[in-house]
């Protein structure tokens, strides 16, 4: 019996001023800041890290690979440039490769209406199935690819916000589109696989919800409880994570976070790493495990991806 491989990573975070003159920078109030702020601070994203990872996935050939959000940091054409390079360096043709946008990719409100995302990544958002709907402010989402056992499903969370505001939202048209393609026969035969850059469990507490959360999470559970299982891929958090959600009416979610790609942290569960799961021929979901940088022997090695933290 073949096993088909995924392989998912999140929230590489790359940051290039190239070119970017000077007095965009002192316009926009926004960009400024947030350069202050990572200048200030000392960052702890290291794109060298990113590059690392490219390299061990790139040995490993895996059957797909998926990426959900905050490729860049502040949604600049020159980073959404390196952001694809950096991606090819894996050598994956574009059919194996599945990307959604993060809050950080529509950063200003100019790359939310430019499509910048959208634009840069088009050969890694292609859909297999017309499945019509108005899209998103972001680009034309969601996407299905039909892959494996699989239905991979890319949902858009990422729209422009106010400064501190991170928070997601698909909006009704995309959650009635997901709904239409869960009940299409080519996805009914096929575990289906959904990305989307939010989680769909919100951090404990109201303000952190509105700030950093996604308000359709209640949505978004009652339209995957009419799935028997499903995979909720998600980044945002900037940590590994793997809870099993069960639905009323026996659905169940594997909901599996990615931490940030470019992280260097002392959490374990933080540390710069990539997700891989492993699916039965049937399509159930096997096995989920982790490769994770190790900063003594500088190299990615085997880890588990740790369940939820009561
Ligand atoms: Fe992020
Ligand atoms: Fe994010």
């Amino acid at each position: 019996m073949s096993t088909y491989r995924v392989a998912h990573l999140s929230d590489p975070h790359i940051l290039d001023l190239t070119g970017v003159p000077t007095s965009r920078l002192v316009l926009n109030k926004r960009i400024t800041g947030w350069v202050n702020l990572k200048l200030k601070r000392g960052s702890h994203h290291k794109p060298w890290v990113v590059e690392a990872m490219m390299d061990d996935l790139a040995k490993r050939r895996v059957d797909h690979v998926v990426v959900t959000g905050d490729l860049t940091n502040l949604a600049l054409d020159p980073e959404f440039e390196r952001a694809r390079s950096v991606l090819e360096r894996m050598g994956y043709g574009p059919d194996q490769v599945s990307v959604v946008p993060g809050n950080h990719d529509v950063y200003t409100r100019g790359a939310q209406r430019g499509q910048r995302f959208a634009r840069h990544f088009a050969k890694y958002i292609t859909s297999d199935l017309d499945v019509g709907g108005e899209g998103h402010p972001s680009g034309p989402f969601p996407f299905v690819r039909l892959r494996g056992p699989l239905a991979i499903i890319g949902l858009s969370t990422a729209v422009a916000r106010l400064p501190i505001v991170a928070s997601g939202w698909a909006g009704d048209a995309q959650l009635e589109a997901l709904a239409r393609i869960l009940a299409r026969d080519e996805v009914r035969s096929r575990l289906p696989v959904i990305l989307a850059h939010h989680p769909i469990t919100n951090p404990r507490g109201r303000v952190a919800s509105a700030l950093r959360g996604w308000s359709e999470t209640d949505a978004m559970r009652k339209v995957l409880g009419g799935v028997h299982e499903s995979l909720s891929l998600h980044g945002h958090l900037h940590h590994r994570v793997y809870e099993v959600i069960d639905l009323a009416g026996g659905a169940r979610v594997h909901r599996l976070g990615a931490t940030s790609a470019s992280l260097l942290h002392d959490d374990p569960d933080a540390m710069s790493g990539y997700n891989l799961y492993e699916f039965a021929e049937g399509g159930g979901l096997s096995r989920a495990s982790a490769r994770v940088w190790s900063a003594s022997t500088r190299a990615f090695e085997d880890a588990a991806v740790p369940a939820l933290r009561a």
